[in-house]
């Protein structure tokens, strides 16, 4: 009988808890392995003593499949290979994590994680010699080697929600709304939304703007005789001069934020129209997994477990042309994935007339 591991790392987003319910029901009722969740990612294993509990089928007779976050938590105290010690030093625990993958006698690991847990976890089980299955989940979209990563499509469906309702309410005070979304670096969250949900500009780190481009956008919409507007713009765009708009500092990591307020004030000052912003924040990565995301969590969870089976190791599942396939971690391990810029989504974008920034030179 094999002992499975399974741990989320990184921020949390719908469709976890079925990812690991797919993981259990494979491992246990197609090959009787044991499963074991690992509680808090990667401090589980480091922490003594260890923190997990085994999964048996039982545990899924609820609402496990519905539910949004990990129900294993997903707690970063810092990396375990610079780790951060209450005297203010670093020390590197990493060699405490491949002791309690040992210790609980495991024979391979299912790593649920974004890009940058995608990386440490794998450095992680290099040096451990662990065999490791990574799955790709983030509402930012921006695993490379997947189309789609679990969480994504319920995080464009919130925000393409929160443009519903900004809508009416927008075009009842003559405003324009400005609606702040969550994705780090990338637009893939702000593009897909804008679209779907009707926005007339949608901004993204990738690609510059000009504030007279956004305030021409506003008259155009109100020359064709609409009273109001909606903005998308992606956390990670910077002003126009290309500065971060304000920069908080969380658990030593740059945040972003503060952008919906600086284009507030500029565009409400160029087009002397009523502005409004709202920042939807970690509503974003809660509620319950869209249908595209359970699919994927489910798709993505028993392919795992066959790959561990295959002895297929060291490589993360994925999602392209239609299917479910795997590719290798290191080509996954390459920093975050950028929204295309000459891609099909800004492409119709631009033919709907939603302004995206300006051409790339
Ligand atoms: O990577 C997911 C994400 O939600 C980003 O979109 C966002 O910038 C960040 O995590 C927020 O992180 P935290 O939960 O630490 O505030």
């Amino acid at each position: 009988v094999r002992r499975l591991g399974v741990l989320t790392s990184g921020g949390d987003c719908a469709g976890l808890n079925a990812v690991i319910r797919a993981v259990t029901y494979r491992a246990v009722r197609s090959y009787g392995w044991k499963v074991f969740g690992i509680i808090d990612g990667t401090m589980g294993l480091m922490e003594r003593p260890l923190r997990y509990r085994e999964l048996d089928l039982d545990m899924f007779s609820g609402n496990m499949l519905r539910e949004g976050g990990t129900f294993l938590g997903t707690v970063n105290r810092g990396d375990p290979f610079n780790y951060p010690m209450p005297d203010g030093s670093h020390k590197d625990r990493s060699l405490d994590f491949v002791d309690g993958f040992n210790k609980l006698a495991l024979d391979a690991l299912i790593v649920i994680g974004g890009d940058g847990s995608m990386k440490i976890l794998s450095q992680l089980c290099d040096l451990g010699g662990i065999g490791m299955v990574g799955v790709p989940k983030t509402i930012d979209n921006d695993v490379h080697g997947t189309d789609f990563a679990v969480g994504f499509t319920t995080a464009v469906n919130v925000v393409t929600e929160a443009l519903d309702r900004l809508h009416p309410t927008a075009a009842s005070h003559h405003r324009v709304m400005i609606l702040e979304v969550m994705g780090r670096d990338a637009g893939h969250i702000a593009v897909n939304a804008a679209i779907s949900g009707g926005a007339d500009v949608a901004l993204v780190p990738e690609l510059p703007y000009r504030l007279d481009s956004i305030a021409r956008k506003i008259e155009e919409v109100i020359r064709e005789g609409r009273n109001h507007a909606l903005i998308v713009v992606a956390e990670g765009c910077k002003t126009e001069d290309g500065t971060p708009a304000t920069v908080a500092h969380s658990h030593g990591q740059m945040r972003y934020g503060g952008i919906g307020a600086y284009l507030s004030d500029k565009i409400a000052a160029m087009t002397e129209l009523e502005t409004r912003v709202t920042t939807l924040g970690h509503v974003q990565r809660g509620g319950t997994p869209s249908t595209r995301d359970r699919l994927l969590a489910s798709a993505f969870g028993v392919h795992a477990v066959d790959m561990v089976a295959e002895g297929k190791l060291g490589r993360m599942v994925a999602w392209q042309e239609r299917g479910v396939t795997d590719v290798p971690l290191e080509e996954v391990c390459i920093g975050p994935r950028s929204l295309e810029t000459e891609g099909t989504l800004i492409k119709v974008a631009r033919g709907l007339g939603i302004y995206v920034g300006e051409p790339q030179p």
